[in-house]
């Protein structure tokens, strides 16, 4: 299979991440006879260091010409921390999303059980948790009017949805759904916001045609609760866009850290992977960051052209490393790896050379470890 693959490496440990993806990807293209094409292309800071804009046309039309994106992360502190600031490396991220109406951004949580014990939860919450997100993304507060008066002394943010921007969003969750637990649970704030009664009302008109699917509605305050005391509960959780944005940084505290978390966009003719954290400036250029969410999108990638097995060839390699104690210093902060190391150690995976064959001291020399 050829496939075009537009890759935005974009700020802070986005190149670094991305590379180990790369690496990854090459690595199945050898052993399924694959040829993936990547074009690099910019995003985010680094995009309006070099033209002024977070979001080059040229980006665009690669995107819009690829089989799809692969993305690290997006973001700089000299924006963050200057909100009078006109231009931000965000603006590029959300214009992609919406140029290429990537309107379902799907976060699966999975847990591993040698990394159970990162986790802040009991134990006994996190065995068999097994949900998915899908946050609506191209609609709600992050896309509404914005306006700060004259004087600087308000400002709003409009909150709009469509029914079709709800319907569309809600068939795919529910056909995930039926391929999964049957179950749906809607987050939404119906008790106060218009558009969440809209939400509920298409979702309850719309579950008459998946009459296999149980459905509930949970406000999202109680939803954020509910996922750290019993996230078993969930299989598939819908939400607009800032809830779906917020609840799926919570979520990644039940697999163990933030950096373990891949994601996929997905529009009616493009589809974007990428890990769900962000560009963790502190880490940039020191090789530290973990690349496992990385990768994980990839796989993702590799589900979305119809690669199953090379999916899950990417999928066992993860959990090889993660239960080998192969892992960076989010997970480990004694005996950890670098992000490059770590990626290597997949590829000799994908290459054949498996568990049993790496001898843990091969790659001791690579290995950080503080005494
Ligand atoms: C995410 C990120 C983005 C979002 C930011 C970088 C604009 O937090 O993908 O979750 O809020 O959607
Ligand atoms: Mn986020």
């Amino acid at each position: 299979m050829k496939k075009n693959i537009a890759v935005i490496e974009g700020d802070g440990i986005g190149p670094e991440v991305t590379a180990q993806a790369l690496k990854v990807l090459e690595a199945i293209a050898t052993e399924f006879g694959h040829e993936f094409q990547f074009t690099k292309c910019l995003m985010g800071a680094v995009a309006i260091d070099a033209s002024g804009t977070p979001l080059p046309d040229k980006t665009i039309e690669t995107c819009l010409y690829s089989d799809a994106i692969l993305l690290g992360a997006i973001g700089h502190p000299k924006y963050d921390n200057d909100p009078t600031a006109s231009v931000r490396p965000e603006q590029g991220l959300l214009k992609l999303r919406k140029s290429l109406q990537l309107f379902a951004n799907i976060r699966p949580v999975t847990t591993y059980a040698s990394l159970q014990h990162l986790s802040p939860l009991k134990l006994k919450n996190l065995q068999g948790v097994d949900l998915v997100i899908y946050r609506e993304l191209t609609g709600g507060i992050y896309f509404g009017k914005k306006n700060l008066s004259d004087d600087g002394s308000t400002a709003s943010d409009e909150c709009i949805y469509t029914k079709e921007e709800i319907l569309r969003i809600a068939k795919l969750a529910f056909e995930k759904a039926q391929q999964r637990r049957k179950k749906l649970t809607l987050v939404d704030k119906a008790n106060v916001l218009e558009t969440s009664r809209l939400w509920r009302k298409t979702v309850q008109e719309l579950s008459a045609q998946f009459p296999d699917v149980s459905v509930d509605f949970l406000f999202v305050d109680n939803a954020a609760m509910q996922l750290i005391v019993n996230p078993k509960q969930f299989d598939v959780i819908l939400t607009e866009n800032m809830f779906g944005d917020i609840l799926s940084d919570e979520a990644s505290v039940i697999s163990g850290s933030l950096g373990l978390l891949p994601s996929s966009s997905i529009g009616n003719s493009s589809a974007l992977f990428e890990p769900i954290h962000g560009s963790y400036p502190q880490a940039a250029g020191k090789d530290i960051a973990n690349p496992v969410g990385a990768v994980l999108s990839a796989a993702l990638m590799l589900d979305y052209f119809g690669l199953k097995d090379e999916a899950d060839m990417v999928r066992s390699s993860v959990e090889w490393a993660l239960s080998h104690g192969f892992v960076t210093r989010d997970i480990d902060d004694v005996n950890y790896y670098s992000t490059s190391t770590i990626g290597d150690l997949l590829v000799n995976y994908i290459d054949n050379r498996k568990a049993s064959d790496i001898n843990k001291n091969n790659v001791a020399l690579s290995k950080s470890t503080i005494i």
